[in-house]
């Protein structure tokens, strides 16, 4: 879908997103959460938290990270970034765990990045890239970015390859999500969205063969769930 429409979606249901997040995947998606943030050693200085959203992945790497370190969080919808960085202000006050870690969220596209070459030693992106435009193109921004042996995690929904898993969940994408959605948010159409683009999403082979085009090693693989979520883990 065209940018300017996902940015309009995501505007629409911020304020609902999380609440929403945690019915349609019925709190699954806490448990992919934890295994995702396991994979970060916490001792990167400078992270990019891509496609931020309401800041709950942002917030959840810096809870992992050990030193001092600069964590950016960018996405392209203002009102999502409104709700990240009233809980991030939260997170910083309530919590004397982790005081070197300086969060600044900026509102820009993450195809389009003027950071320089070389400057992040870890990037994330958790539900995101599906709903980036030009897919490759982040990626690739993504790869110039990253500092030598830097890393790449992304988390993303797939559509299973089993044909009786399928079964289950065309009824989940087409009458589950949407209407849990609709209920939470009011909005019928972002949620349809959401359902339609997960299965247009390309499956975990073809998505990685993306990834290493882009420059990127992959190092590990990992799907969950009966395949209906996976993390790519690479390295620069
Ligand atoms: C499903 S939300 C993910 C939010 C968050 N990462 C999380 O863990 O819940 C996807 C976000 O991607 C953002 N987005 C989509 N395409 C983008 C782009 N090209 N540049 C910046 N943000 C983008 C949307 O505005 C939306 O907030």
């Amino acid at each position: 879908m065209k940018d300017k429409k996902v940015k309009k979606i995501f505007n629409n249901i911020s304020l609902r997103y999380d609440l929403a997040n945690f019915f349609i995947s019925f709190g699954i998606e806490r448990y992919w959460r934890v295994k995702f943030l396991k994979m970060i050693s916490g001792s990167e200085k400078r992270i990019l938290d891509a496609c931020c959203g309401t800041g709950y992945s942002t917030i959840a790497v810096a809870g992992r990270l050990k030193n001092e370190a600069a964590l950016y969080g960018i996405d392209f919808s203002s009102e999502m970034l409104e709700i990240a960085r009233l809980k991030s202000k939260k997170f910083l006050s309530n919590t004397n765990k982790h005081p070197g870690v300086r969060i600044r969220f900026q509102e820009n596209d993450v195809t389009y990045l003027d950071f320089n070459n070389n400057y992040f030693d870890l990037i994330t992106i958790v539900f995101g890239i599906r709903n980036v435009e030009y897919r490759e193109k982040a990626i690739k921004e993504f790869y110039r970015m990253s500092s030598e042996k830097g890393k790449l995690l992304i988390m993303e929904f797939n559509y299973p390859k089993n044909k009786f898993i399928r079964k289950f969940y065309d009824f989940y994408l087409n009458y589950v999500i949407s209407n849990i959605g609709a209920m939470i948010t009011g909005n019928k159409k972002a949620y349809s969205y959401l359902a339609q683009s997960i299965k247009n999403f390309p499956d975990p082979d073809k998505f990685s063969r993306t990834i290493k085009e882009s420059g990127w090693k992959i190092l590990k693989v990992c799907p969950m769930t009966f395949g209906i979520c996976t993390i790519y883990y690479a390295e620069k």
